[in-house]
C-alpha cells in the first residue's frame, strides 16, 4: 500500500502503434533520440526523474539564494551530518561532478582504482586523470539466476590480487559502489562494507563510497543481513558510511532530487583541497552549481530517503515490477536490484545473435510494443566488453503506479510472443567516441 497520495500530475499519453512506428524510425532507433512526449511509461532512468514531496517544494520556494553563506546550504549541512554522518560537504550539480571533485584531487595519471564496479561516469573520471578503473564484482554478479543476497559486494580476493599485481603504492582510492548500478542494482553488504574499509586502511588507501543509493541499499542489508534485522533503515545507512573516509553522492537518486549532489567528508584536509576544486568546477562551496532552492530540496530529500515507510515501498515496488515479468514469463535478472529490474535479452530473442543487439532491439520492441522506454546496457552501450545484453528499466521513485507496472508486464509479454518478428539491428551512423555511441548512434532493422 502507498503511503501517500499525489497532489499534481503531470498528463502522459500512448501514441498509436503507427505514430510510434514512425517515431521510432526517426529517432533512429535509439530510444535517447526520441521526444519524452511520445513516451508513455519511461524506464530510461532514475536519476532525476523522481516525484519531490509538498515538503520538498515548500523548501523550494524557501531557498536561499545567497552567493555566500545560503541557510539553504546550512540545511544541507545539517542534513548530511544527521543522515549521513558527515561534517563537511561540497555541494555539486550532480553526482558526476562530486566525482569530478574527490578523484581529481585523490586520483593521478599512473593510478589504479578498484571498485566493486564502477559506474559510466566513475570510470570516466578516474580514468580522465590518467588511472586504470578496474572493477571487482562479486564472483556470482554475471550469474542472472544465481541467488545470493548481496551480488553486489566487493570482490576482496580479486581486490588483493590487484594490489599484489600493482603494488599498494599505484591504489590511493578503493572505491564501493552501494547499491551496485553496473550490476543489476544489487545490494552490497554492511560486513562487506567494513571489509572493503579495512582492506583500504591496510594499503593506506582512502575509501569511498559511491552512495547515490545508500537508503535503498539499507533496506536490503536491513532485510537479509541477520545482524540489522531489528535495526531501523536509517541507522543501518549510518553505521555502513560510517566506515567510509569520504562518499560521492547524486541527489538525483536517494536525495529525491531533480538535480544536485554533493561529496562529503570528515577529514578536514581532503575536505579543503575538495572545496578548492569545487569552486573552480562547480561553484561557490555554499552553492556548488545549483540553485539555492535546489540545495534546500535535497536537504529535506536527503531526510525522506531513509524514513519508514518511504524507502520500504519504493524497493518492494521495483520487486513487483519484477515479479510480474517473471509471471508474464520474461526472463529477469535474479534477485531484482533497489532501482531497476534487468531483463535477459538474449532469452527474450534468443534468435538475435549478438553482433545485431539483442539487447537494443529488445529496448526498441518495448516502446513498439507498448511506449515503454528502458535502456541497453550490453553490446550496444558498452562495445568491445563481453558483457551480457540487459536491459534495464529503472523505476522514478515515487512516481508510478501498480496499473504502469502492469503494463509493462504486458508489453513485454507481448515482445515475447512476438519475438520472431525483431530479427536485429544494425548500426548505419555512430559519433567518434566509441564509449558513448549509445547515446546517439542511429540504426536500422535488419
Ligand atoms: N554513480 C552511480 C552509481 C550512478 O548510478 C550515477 C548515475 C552516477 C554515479 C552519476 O550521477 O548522473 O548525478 O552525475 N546514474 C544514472 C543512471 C545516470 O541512469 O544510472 P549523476
Amino acid at each position: 500500500m502507498r503511503s501517500y497520495k499525489s497532489k499534481m500530475v503531470e498528463p502522459i499519453t500512448l501514441p498509436s502503434r503507427a505514430e510510434r512506428e514512425d517515431a521510432l524510425d526517426a529517432a533512429g532507433y535509439n530510444v535517447f533520440n526520441l521526444d519524452a512526449d511520445d513516451v508513455f511509461v519511461d524506464l530510461l532512468t532514475d536519476s532525476g526523474t523522481g516525484t519531490m514531496s509538498a515538503e520538498q517544494w515548500a523548501a523550494l520556494m524557501r531557498g536561499d539564494e545567497a552567493y555566500a553563506g545560503s541557510s539553504s546550504f546550512s540545511e544541507l549541512r545539517d542534513a548530511v551530518r544527521d543522515v549521513m554522518g558527515f561534517e563537511y560537504v561540497v555541494p555539486t550539480h550532480q553526482g558526476r561532478g562530486a566525482e569530478n571533485v574527490v578523484y581529481g584531487v585523490l586520483v593521478e595519471e599512473g593510478d589504479v582504482v578498484p571498485n566493486n564496479a564502477h559506474f559510466d561516469t566513475t570510470r570516466a573520471h578516474v580514468a580522465n586523470q590518467g588511472a586504470d578503473p578496474v572493477d571487482c564484482p562479486h564472483p556470482l554478479a554475471r550469474d542472472p539466476d544465481a541467488d545470493h543476497p548481496f551480488k553486489g559486494n566487493f570482490d576482496l580476493d580479486a581486490g588483493r590480487e590487484l594490489v599484489e599485481d600493482v603494488g599498494a603504492d599505484a591504489i590511493p582510492v578503493v572505491v564501493q559502489t552501494i547499491t551496485n548500478n553496473s550490476v543489476a542494482g544489487q545490494p552490497v553488504s554492511v560486513e562487506n562494507t567494513r571489509e572493503v574499509a579495512a582492506f583500504a586502511d591496510e594499503i593506506d588507501a582512502t575509501f569511498v563510497v559511491d552512495a547515490c543509493r545508500f537508503a535503498e541499499n539499507a533496506y536490503f542489508v536491513q532485510q537479509r543481513e541477520a545482524e540489522f534485522e531489528d535495526a531501523a533503515v536509517a541507522d543501518i545507512a549510518r553505521e555502513q558510511l560510517s566506515y567510509a573516509d569520504a562518499v560521492t553522492m547524486s541527489g538525483k537518486k536517494d536525495a529525491l532530487v531533480n538535480i544536485g549532489g554533493f561529496a562529503a567528508m570528515n577529514d578536514p584536509e581532503l575536505f579543503e583541497h575538495a572545496k578548492q576544486r569545487g569552486i573552480l568546477y562547480e561553484g561557490f562551496p555554499t552553492y556548488g552549481g545549483l540553485a539555492g532552492r535546489d540545495v534546500a530540496a535535497m536537504a529535506v530529500g536527503l531526510r525522506e530517503a531513509v524514513e519508514p515507510p518511504y524507502v520500504e515501498e519504493r524497493v518492494e515496488q521495483v520487486a513487483e515490477l519484477g515479479r510480474l515479468l517473471a509471471e508474464a514469463g520474461v526472463p529477469v535478472y535474479e534477485p531484482t536490484g533497489g532501482h531497476a529490474v534487468y531483463l535477459d535479452a538474449e532469452s527474450v530473442l534468443p534468435h538475435v545473435p549478438k553482433d545485431r543487439f539483442p539487447g537494443q532491439e529488445l529496448v526498441c520492441a518495448l516502446y513498439l510494443e507498448g511506449g515503454v522506454r528502458g535502456v541497453e546496457l550490453g553490446g550496444f552501450a558498452f562495445p568491445g566488453t563481453d558483457r551480457p545484453d540487459l536491459v534495464r528499466l529503472a523505476l522514478p521513485r515515487r512516481t508510478y503506479s501498480r496499473e504502469h507496472l502492469e503494463h509493462v508486464a504486458e508489453t513485454a509479454a507481448k515482445v515475447k510472443q512476438s519475438a520472431a518478428f525483431y530479427e536485429g539491428l544494425e548500426i548505419v551512423e555512430e559519433p567518434p567516441m566509441k564509449e558513448l555511441r549509445h547515446f546517439s548512434a542511429r540504426l536500422e532493422p535488419v
